[in-house]
């Protein structure tokens, strides 16, 4: 059976009784009136079903086939159709009433701020892609993206996928090491970064860190610099340029690659159980149709929102509702650059009041974080204008969900906890505005997907016992395959339980038949929401000159969700002390990036170990919490 449950179930329980129905007034404007009609529908015929969402797109050429089982797991969808991601995105709302609109609205800690209509962002990302074209870029070819939530990189990823080359976007919180491993792997041509970008009140050097990640790439022949914020940096005008100068002069008009529905869009690393990250790859055709359905009906898009994510356009969160979401829905997207507390607790409060944010899609870590400063700072800001709730990355524990839905969404905005994956590409266990709510549940699977929950030979768990939470069916936005590397595409997802897709994830079904989700079961952590493997920390920790091998856990943190602790093995004649624990750290973060605060660290003499020399986390994780240990049997 799964790990320990991470929450705290009585808590589940109790919530689980109490159902949050929609007011009168969300069901009469919902795109989706009538919960339980649309699953049934949909279950009858999810092809049917996904087929008819494709027709909210563009399609230069129809589809001969809806989805080709032949050679699974690589499923394809929409076979035989031609298609462009960017186009859907942007192009297709040029010469609308939709071009005049707002596409981005951008601000930045220090309040500075821009604005982008959509006839506009066309215009830039054809001025890039002609720039692009210029050196060389072409259809297949992969472009890395290091930079700061600002409009050039949704220009950027627009512009690379109307080239139909593949964007592969590394969040800026990653180390250059982390920032090389996946340029690597890609075997990128060109880099996107930017002098600089503010985090809490401080400058973060970007390009230093580019700079010393380009030195380990040899295929990077150009990079880019965004002028983000007057940084000094060094410049090598041989093979930097400044991106002002990249796009001027160029042509506002560009042609738009025709692809495949099976093409691949973009890369995005994400991390697994072994200490190499791996690259999902999602295409042309699919990943819109699933991106578009769900922001639609889950957000209760019309058209004329300020739809905000707070997410990172480095994961995927940020690429499906940051960038390409809103965007295909034609609605304007709110880019934030800097955290949401600086330079006081109600900053982010104060952008929801002052752009009139309809809808606030977060994440628990920043709601908790919030909660920890009162209600007294929502409070000072009327914001009618929300509309709808989202919450993603992790589990939302109902009080963090009930404090959401009473200070923010003063008792009238549904609450949508959103439950995916960087492999699914879209929403999967998700409620609409339309369903009865519990606190603290993703309600049931979105119409069209099939999901379950059971025990490793797949049988189906019983109601409220913990099991493997797998996918049954096919969508379309669903990974392709992990780049470079279909054999690992196939035992991480597809051989765990057979014929269904694994996600690492451990739920149960209550009586209802709402899902909740209880955390990873694999060596995945979660950290404010951030996922990083324990593997790519430990061997950052063995790469420090002091260490002989370490075991790395999450522990439950009230804010973060997770946070790491290690148990570290030093190399014999080494003394352990406090500096040399302050030195780890911050190895482990110059090595991974900040992303992977380690909170506390245990210099040990053993690990538990199985017989074949597998540590054996469970067990440390299980003593760290005073849990009963489970299965020991393989225990040295
Ligand atoms: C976790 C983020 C509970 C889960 C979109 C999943 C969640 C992993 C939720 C994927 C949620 C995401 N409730 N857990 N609403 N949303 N997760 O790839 O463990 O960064 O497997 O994608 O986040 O993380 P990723």
């Amino acid at each position: 059976m799964p790990k320990q449950s991470q929450r705290d179930l009585t808590e589940v329980l109790l919530s689980s009784q109490k159902l949050y129905k929609p007011s009168k007034e969300i069901i009469k404007e919902a795109n989706v009136r009538d919960y339980d009609k649309i699953l049934k529908q949909a279950a009858r015929d999810p092809e049917k079903f996904w087929a008819e969402a494709a027709l909210d797109l563009h399609w230069f050429k129809p589809w001969t086939k809806i989805l080709d089982k032949s050679k699974k797991p690589f499923y394809k969808w929409f076979t035989g159709a031609k298609c462009n991601l960017a186009y859907n995105a942007l192009d297709r709302h040029i010469g609308t009433d939709i071009e005049k609109k707002t596409a981005i609205i951008w601000e930045d800690e220090t309040g500075k701020t821009r604005k982008y209509t959509y006839l506009e962002l066309y215009q830039e990302v054809n001025k890039l892609v002609n720039g692009l074209r210029g050196i060389g870029v072409k259809k297949g070819d992969r472009v890395a993206v290091y930079m700061p939530n600002i409009p050039e990189i949704a220009m950027a990823m627009l512009a690379c996928a109307k080239i139909g080359a593949m964007h592969s976007v590394v969040y800026a919180g990653f180390s250059a090491t982390a920032l090389a491993d996946r340029i690597n792997d890609a075997k990128a041509k060109v880099l996107f970064t930017a002098d600089g970008s503010f985090r809490r009140g401080k400058v973060i050097n970007l390009k230093d860190i580019a700079d010393d990640a380009v030195k380990q790439c040899k295929s990077i022949k150009k990079v880019i610099v965004v002028k983000n914020n007057n940084e000094k940096i060094n410049f090598n005008p041989k093979l930097e340029t400044w991106y002002d100068d990249f796009v001027k002069g160029q042509s506002m008009e560009a042609k738009c690659a025709q692809m495949d529905s099976e093409d691949p869009a973009f890369v995005l690393y994400t991390s697994g159980t072994t200490s190499k990250p791996k690259g999902v790859v999602h295409v042309h055709g699919g990943y819109p149709v699933g991106v578009l359905r769900t922001i639609k009906w889950v957000f209760d898009l019309k058209g004329d929102e300020i739809f905000w994510c707070t997410a990172d356009p480095g994961w995927i969160t940020g690429h499906s509702y940051i960038i390409y979401g809103p965007l295909l829905a034609g609605v304007t997207t709110l880019m934030y650059e800097g955290m949401p507390d600086i330079p006081q607790p109600d900053r982010i409060w104060q952008v929801v009041e002052k752009y009139k944010v309809n809808v606030l899609y977060t994440a628990p870590t920043l709601i908790r974080a919030m909660m920890k400063y009162g209600p007294e700072w929502p409070a000072k800001h009327a914001m009618p204008s929300l509309k709808i709730l989202g919450s993603v990355g992790e589990p939302i524990n109902p009080e963090a969900w009930k404090w959401y839905y009473k200070y923010v969404g003063k008792n009238r905005c549904p609450v949508m906890d959103t439950w995916w994956q960087t492999e699914t590409g879209s929403h999967m266990i998700t409620p609409l505005p339309c369903a009865p709510l519990k606190a603290g549940s993703a309600c049931k699977p979105f119409p069209g997907i099939i999901a379950d929950v059971v025990d490793k030979k797949g049988k189906k768990a019983p109601t409220g016992k913990g099991g493997y939470l797998v996918i049954k069916n096919q969508w379309p936005s669903m990974i392709r395959t992990i780049f470079n590397n279909p054999e690992r595409f196939i035992k991480t997802y597809w051989k765990e339980i057979k014929g269904v897709y694994f996600t690492g994830d451990i739920a149960f079904k209550d009586k209802d038949g709402y899902y909740w989700i209880q955390g990873r079961s694999d060596d995945v952590l979660k950290i404010a929401g951030h996922r990083l493997g324990t593997a790519e920390v430990e061997s950052a920790f063995v790469s420090h000159k002091a260490v002989v091998e370490a075991g790395v856990i999450g522990v439950p943190d009230p804010v973060k969700g997770e946070v790491i602790k290690a148990f570290v093995i030093l190399k014999q004649g080494i003394t352990a002390s406090d500096e040399l624990k302050q030195e780890l750290k911050t190895h482990v973060r110059t090595t991974l990036g900040p992303v992977a605060v380690i909170k506390d660290i245990a210099f040990v003499e053993k690990l538990p170990k199985t017989r074949s020399g597998k540590i054996m986390r469970r067990v440390l994780k299980a003593q760290e919490l005073g849990l009963p240990l489970g299965d020991t049997s393989s225990l040295v």
